[in-house]
């Protein structure tokens, strides 16, 4: 097999030519090329997967399916923040390999962070696989599959050329996608690549790479066109959002803190969400913010990873659980009924019982909502994964199974104490469990269901809440229209 390193720089008049034949069959309805994206992993994968899909629609006429035996192209979004998520690439790539048999045309790409990672490797371990592109690069698939095409009308070598791009060109990427198409009410919109933290046991700075900006204006026109589409609550992604350092037209840097100032002047938007941010830069004036914008929801997720210092410090977190509580305590006194969820890295190199006890006591002491808790994962190449670790895999699964109870009885306690209260929700649908009924979802991502009429859906509206259902799920009574 050869690998042909992918230049993206001399592909340009190939592109314009295969798209220009590429697009016929669409348009005179002969056939209809259709498009399976499997995404794994986090939010920020699922932004990236729908701008795929944006990105082909519009290039090459390709319209999503959800069965991927009925796909002429097949793309894996993969996930490497842990060994399992990795190691289901190469299980669900065999089934498609399958396919692939019974269709030789099946074109198979791999993205994401496993893509960033392995690189070649994907296609010395699965060589039916077509194109390899990283997180970075996503937005060169339409040359990458018109070089494809021309690879395969050459004739002259019987040798198999697959393409690999896994660099990191800066934040090139959003300039060539699309303006995003959405459905529903909600959507995601990246506002920063990457992260320079270097926790110990992640791998996000190396397949993602390093903290990396969009411009101020490219992130406001995104959620302009949005809100103009009908969105109504955005979450802004990053690893770190809270590190965000925007270029602004007129010359400076825009922060965090304005950034959510501006985004909630846009008309239309009356929600807004982010994920994730690091302890460190949750900065005073960010806390501030919650006391100006009723359109920040009352719902945080500020990952801590341990509640013991000398984990937090082996982990490389930077700070202290003191410093957490002091950010916390602040937050809560500017906005009492905020809900606080966080992830809990159970079993690092060096965790003892007292060190796991203390997290234990801090996931109490903290009043967390809904949180979510893995068992360390060792990956390769990042300065952890040189620590020496002696805890049983028992013993931290132990571990892990008393903080997934504390945390479940917890968002139990929290839905409960939703009895009773008013709130403000953005209706999404119609209810499929109850006649007459809409979901609507609440700041503290619990599904809330009331009577009312569907003109309601898609916009915000007070509701009380008289019983709770499930510790997803609350019903509701109507407080005004
Ligand atoms: N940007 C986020 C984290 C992104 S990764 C932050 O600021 O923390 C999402 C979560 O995966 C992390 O919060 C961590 O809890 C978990 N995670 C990351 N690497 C891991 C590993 N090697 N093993 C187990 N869990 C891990
Ligand atoms: Fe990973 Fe730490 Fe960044 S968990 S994504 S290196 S903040």
């Amino acid at each position: 097999m050869t690998v042909q390193t992918f230049n993206p720089s001399n592909t340009q008049t190939t592109s314009t030519q295969a798209t220009a034949t590429l697009a016929l069959p669409v348009e005179s309805g002969v056939s209809i090329k259709r498009l399976y994206i499997e995404t794994q992993g986090c939010q920020m994968n699922e932004y990236d997967s729908s701008r795929m899909a944006d990105l082909l629609g519009d290039s090459h006429g390709y319209v999503l399916t959800t069965d991927p035996a009925e796909a002429d192209i097949l793309l894996m979004n993969t996930c490497s923040i842990r060994e399992k998520a990795q190691e289901k690439v190469f299980s669900e790539l065999g089934r498609w390999r399958k396919l692939k048999e019974q269709n030789p045309e099946l074109i198979i790409g791999v993205g994401g962070c496993v893509a960033s990672q392995e690189g070649e490797g994907i296609q010395k371990r699965a060589p039916y696989v077509d194109m390899v592109f990283g997180p970075q690069t996503l937005h060169r698939l339409p040359q990458m599959l018109n070089q494809y095409h021309d690879n395969k009308a050459d004739r002259s070598t019987n040798q198999k050329i697959s393409l690999v791009d896994i660099s990191f060109p800066e934040i090139e990427k959003f300039d060539f996608l699309p303006e995003p198409k959405v459905e529903g009410y909600k959507a995601f919109v990246s506002i920063m690549e990457g992260c320079s933290k270097y926790c110990s046991f992640c791998v996000v700075p190396y397949t993602r790479g390093e903290e990396v900006s969009r411009p101020l204006d490219d992130v406001i026109a995104e959620i302009v066109s949005l809100a103009t589409q009908g969105v109504r609550e955005v979450t802004l992604l990053g690893q770190n959002v809270n590190g965000y350092r925007g270029d602004m037209h007129e010359g400076g840097v825009c922060n965090f803190a304005d950034l959510l100032r501006l985004v909630a002047k846009i008309e239309g938007i009356g929600r807004i969400r982010y994920t994730t941010s690091h302890p460190l830069e949750f900065s005073d004036e960010l806390i501030n913010v919650y006391a100006e914008l009723p359109q920040l929801v009352s719902h945080l997720h500020l990952p801590v990873q341990s509640g013991s210092n000398p984990v937090l410090a082996a982990m490389k977190r930077n700070h202290t659980i003191d410093v957490y509580i002091e950010k916390i305590k602040k937050l809560r006194a500017v906005r009492p009924d905020i809900h606080l969820s966080s992830d809990f890295i159970i079993g690092f190199p060096n965790e003892g019982d007292a060190e796991f006890e203390d997290t234990l006591q801090f996931i109490k002491d903290l009043d967390f909502d809904h949180s979510y808790s893995f068992i360390y994962s060792k990956r390769p190449g990042t300065p952890a994964a040189e620590l020496p670790d002696n805890t049983p895999e028992d013993v931290k699964k132990v571990r892990l199974s008393r903080v997934k109870e504390v945390l479940k009885a917890s968002t139990i306690a929290k839905t409960d104490a939703m009895l009773g209260k008013t709130l403000n929700v953005l209706v999404e649908k119609s209810s499929d469990r109850q006649d007459g009924a809409l979901i609507a979802s609440a700041d503290n991502t619990r599904l809330v269901q009331f009577i009312g009429d569907t003109a309601l859906i898609g916009q915000f509206v007070t509701v009380k809440v008289t019983d709770i259902r499930s510790m997803n799920l609350v019903q509701a009574e109507l407080v005004d229209a």
